[in-house]
Formats: C-alpha cells, sequence, structure tokens
C-alpha cells in the first residue's frame, strides 16, 4: 500500500488558513504539509488519480505562485504553464502523451514550456534590471548581451537555457503541490512537437515536461519507492 503523505491522517501536516485575506477565500482551509522534509519524502509520482477528484478552490493558483519562487538565470523566467483542465483539451493531450490514462483522471495537466529566446531583450523581466540599474541603459544593454552570449550562441545552447530553467520551475511546483496536499506526476512520454502544434505553442518555445495534478486514489497501491543514488554515487570530490 501507498505508505506516503495523505492530507488527512498524517500528524505532521498542520491545518492552516494560507491565505486569510483575499480572492481564494471560497476554501480557506487546506492540509499542508510544513515540514520540508517530509514533503520531500512523500512526494512520489502518482500514477493513480481519483477521477473527478478536482483540485481544491484556489489551491492550483497557490501551488504556482509558491513554486515561482523558483530560481531562474537573470531571474527571466523563460517559463509558462498551459493548464490542461477542460474534458475537451485532456482528449486532445490523451493520444499525444501515449494514451497514459492520468491524463484523463487527473483534474489538472500542466504543460510546462521553457522560452529559448527568453534571454533576448524583448523579456520584460528585463526592465525590473533596468530600473534596479538606476535606469543605466548601458548597463543593461551590456548584460543583455553577456546574456545572449550565454544562452544564445548555439541552437542547443538555446534549449539548455530554456530547458534547465523550466526544469526548476517544474521540480517547484512538484514539491510546492507536495505542501498543499496534491499529489503530481511529471512526464515526458509525449510526442512533444505533437503538443507543440495541439495546443499553439510558438516555435521559439520548447515543451519540457507535462506535471499531472491531483490526488491520489487510495485504492490503488504504488510501486515502492525506487533505488536512488546516494552521495556516493552521484558526487565525485576533487
Ligand atoms: C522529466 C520526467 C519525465 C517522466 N516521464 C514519465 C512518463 O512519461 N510516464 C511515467 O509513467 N512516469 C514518468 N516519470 C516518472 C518517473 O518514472 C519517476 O519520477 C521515477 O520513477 C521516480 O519515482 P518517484 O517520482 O515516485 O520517486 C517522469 C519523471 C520525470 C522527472
Amino acid at each position: 500500500m501507498y505508505g506516503g503523505h495523505r492530507s488527512g491522517p498524517n500528524k505532521k501536516t498542520t491545518k492552516v488558513d494560507p491565505n486569510e485575506d483575499k480572492a481564494y477565500s471560497l476554501e480557506k482551509e487546506w492540509t499542508v504539509m510544513t515540514d520540508l522534509k517530509e514533503i520531500f519524502e512523500a512526494r512520489r509520482s502518482v500514477n493513480f488519480f481519483q477521477a473527478r477528484k478536482e483540485l481544491a478552490p484556489g489551491v492550483l493558483e497557490q501551488i504556482i505562485d509558491l513554486a515561482s519562487l523558483a530560481p531562474s538565470a537573470f531571474n527571466l523566467q523563460p517559463w509558462e504553464l498551459i493548464a490542461v483542465k477542460s474534458e475537451e483539451a485532456k482528449k486532445r493531450l490523451y493520444p499525444l502523451a501515449f494514451n497514459q490514462p492520468k491524463i484523463l483522471e487527473a483534474p489538472v495537466i500542466l504543460i510546462v514550456i521553457g522560452d529559448r529566446k527568453g534571454y533576448e531583450p524583448g523579456n520584460p523581466e528585463w526592465n525590473e534590471l533596468e530600473t534596479m540599474l538606476g535606469g543605466d541603459k548601458e548597463a543593461l544593454a551590456g548584460t543583455q548581451q553577456f546574456a545572449r552570449a550565454l544562452y544564445g550562441a548555439t541552437p542547443e545552447r538555446e534549449i539548455k537555457f530554456a530547458e534547465s530553467n523550466a526544469a526548476l520551475l517544474a521540480a517547484s511546483i512538484l514539491y510546492a503541490a507536495q505542501y498543499y496536499g496534491v499529489d503530481s506526476h511529471a512526464m515526458s512520454g509525449m510526442d512533444f512537437e505533437g503538443v507543440k502544434k495541439e495546443f499553439a505553442i510558438d516555435g521559439g518555445k520548447e515543451v519540457v515536461m507535462l506535471i499531472a495534478l491531483g490526488y491520489f486514489d487510495d485504492a490503488k497501491t504504488l510501486y515502492p519507492r525506487r533505488h536512488r543514488k546516494g552521495y556516493r554515487e552521484m558526487v565525485r570530490e576533487v
């Protein structure tokens, strides 16, 4: 039986009102996990979602806003998300994701998109840097030139820029979801070009992965957590 976090009985979870004052007041109390170590230990790729169990109102916005604290190069945030929520859109995504049942079962599938051109001066996030630089346009232009040399030198570098940044957002979403008691599943089993075309994603952008969000179907069993390489297997000290 799946032994990780479930929002009800887990004794380390705490009921809080994460959003006292504003917009998402429809459902004010969510069970959240407050122990970061437990959040890491509880996150699993949940293959079985309770079909038709919607996310608590407002929780998707909370997850994304929390995950938006992820770091990015020059804070350029070269990422976008499409939240696939409607039955109609899920049915379009399903065959492109090799008929993985969670596409239809999970209430929300995020398409994580990285912008290969996000380092270019057209990215409005540069405006904030200009302000921070006291409006020094020359200093801004120098920084933008440096960014172009780093990230735009070759098509491969552009992809690296788009994917490394968007992957940090994606990881942040997985853990932010866990914080709010929402289960997740990252997927790259898909026809990337097909998804791009079907959801009218700009040619300069990369589909990086899908993330299903929802609630684990407790009637099912997850395979035990698989082997992880530890420090000694992954670290080369020099
Ligand atoms: C980028 C990425 C792509 C993945 N693609 C798929 C997928 O298409 N289908 C699937 O069933 N699992 C997919 N997985 C889930 C992995 O198999 C899973 O994370 C891994 O086995 C470890 O299990 P855990 O996440 O439960 O700890 C993907 C995970 C990541 C991070």
